[in-house]
């Protein structure tokens, strides 16, 4: 219902600007919009011509015969249109002591989105180190004001580690990042170096990380299972955003402007400069593309827009009454007997008959 009446709204006020955004803006036809089990919505794309700007990804097939998309060398295993994020595969840094040279051995990560659209969600991820005699560091030295911290763990012995079931600082160490972060780099401090403890742990690991998705295991300390649980990966989210203006900036021009749909909004980034779209409440959709954003009928949803009585989907909203012969509130199922009317209306049944 409120697709048709905004779609002719917008084909009256906006068609000559539709022409314009359609040549450097609009979503391009024949393009993939899946790899393996991924959507990929434009802004985002497969191959050339197929994305905006910056927001290109490739559709590789695997060594296990699966699609996977990546960007680079990253794989990408989430979009997410409406929180402008992505979720990641960050590779684990990690250094072991070797025993029988004694010398230590590592490998050390480090992820650059400079110039790109993304940057590492603060809000989602921690900087973790798992270790037992462990100093890591993290570090953006292509930062103007150079950012590094770093994150210690220690534990004397296998018992200590007993009762320590979060990542508190005995066996794991997390810690927060700021925001605007686009570099990252790992590197240990060689005096932490599990040559007193190696009998019990040998290796150390650092990676960025979603905080939310790892549990600290005291196995991680004695065994590589938390490298190999994911053969050395540990989910990242990433927050991304179109260009490096505001919203009121670059509604300035017309061609560029990625909020194209009708029914969509403009926010400012709310992690490093740049804007992103989403849909006006009560749609939903693809705000980066023409007529993107669809209404969402909220009367096939019971659960989500509840109603207990007579629904009708609106553009952008929806009402709903209570049955004939009640009144109240439909939306919480308040309706009650209009006592009134229905005694007044015995009465003029009886005087008819
Ligand atoms: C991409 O677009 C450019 C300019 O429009 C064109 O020259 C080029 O051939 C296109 N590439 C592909 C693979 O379609
Ligand atoms: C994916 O394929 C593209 C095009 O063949 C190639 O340039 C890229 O390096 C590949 N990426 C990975 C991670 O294999
Ligand atoms: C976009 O809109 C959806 C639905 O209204 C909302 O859940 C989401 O938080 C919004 N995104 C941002 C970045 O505010
Ligand atoms: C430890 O060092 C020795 C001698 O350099 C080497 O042969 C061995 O492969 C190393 N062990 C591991 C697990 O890397
Ligand atoms: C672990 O917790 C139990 C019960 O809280 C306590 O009795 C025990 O001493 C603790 N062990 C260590 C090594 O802290
Ligand atoms: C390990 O650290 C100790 C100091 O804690 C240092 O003396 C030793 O040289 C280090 N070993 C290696 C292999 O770096
Ligand atoms: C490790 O070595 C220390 C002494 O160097 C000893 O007390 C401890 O029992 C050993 N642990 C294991 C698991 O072998
Ligand atoms: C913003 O982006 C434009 C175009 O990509 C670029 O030329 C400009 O240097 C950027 N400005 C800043 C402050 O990063
Ligand atoms: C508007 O954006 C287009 C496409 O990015 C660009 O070519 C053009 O120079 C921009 N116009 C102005 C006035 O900045
Ligand atoms: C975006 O940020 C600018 C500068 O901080 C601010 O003036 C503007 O109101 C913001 N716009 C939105 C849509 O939040
Ligand atoms: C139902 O909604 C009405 C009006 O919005 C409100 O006054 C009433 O308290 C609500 N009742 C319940 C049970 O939530």
């Amino acid at each position: 219902m409120g697709v048709l009446l905004g779609y002719r709204l917008f084909q009256l006020l906006m068609l000559p600007l539709v022409g314009a955004a359609a040549s450097a803006a609009a979503a391009p036809p024949g393009c993939r919009r899946r790899c393996g089990e991924i959507d990929v919505p434009y802004p985002f794309g497969i191959g050339p011509n197929c994305s905006r700007e910056g927001f290109s990804l490739d559709c590789n097939t695997t060594d296990d015969g699966l699609e996977k998309l990546f960007l680079s060398v990253v794989e990408i295993t989430d979009i997410s249109l409406p929180l402008g994020q992505a979720r990641m595969l960050n590779e684990i840094s990690w250094q072991c002591y070797n025993v029988s040279s004694k010398s230590l051995e590592s490998s050390l990560w480090s992820l650059n989105f400079v110039g790109t659209p993304y940057r590492f969600s603060d809000d989602l991820n921690k900087f973790t180190v798992i270790g037992c005699d462990t100093l890591a560091y993290i570090g953006d030295f292509e930062r103007a004001d150079s950012y590094q911290s770093g994150c210690v763990s220690t534990c004397h012995n296998e018992v200590s580690l007993v009762n320590s079931s979060s990542c508190s600082g005995i066996g794991c160490c997390q810690t927060s990042i700021p925001k605007d972060l686009t570099y990252y780099e790992v590197w240990f401090d060689s005096d932490f170096n599990s040559s007193s403890i190696w009998n019990f742990s040998d290796c150390s690991y650092a990676v960025l990380l979603e905080a939310n998705r790892f549990e600290f295991l005291t196995s991680y300390i004695t065994t590589t299972q938390f490298w190999f649980n994911n053969n050395g990966k540990a989910p990242l989210v990433v927050d991304w955003a179109i260009g490096n203006e505001t919203c009121e900036v670059a509604q300035r021009n017309i061609t560029s402007y990625a909020c194209i749909s009708e029914h969509s909004e403009c926010l400012n980034s709310s992690n490093g400069p740049g804007y992103l779209c989403n849909c006006s409440s009560g749609y939903h959709g693809n705000p980066y593309v023409a007529h993107g954003c669809q209404d969402i009928d909220e009367c096939s949803d019971k659960d989500r827009y509840p109603c207990h009585g007579t629904c009708k989907n609106l553009p952008g909203s929806y009402n709903c009454f209570c049955p004939p012969g009640t009144h109240g509130d439909a939306f919480n199922g308040t309706c009650t007997q209009q006592q009134k009317l229905q005694s007044s209306a015995k009465v003029a049944v009886l005087a008819m008959a």
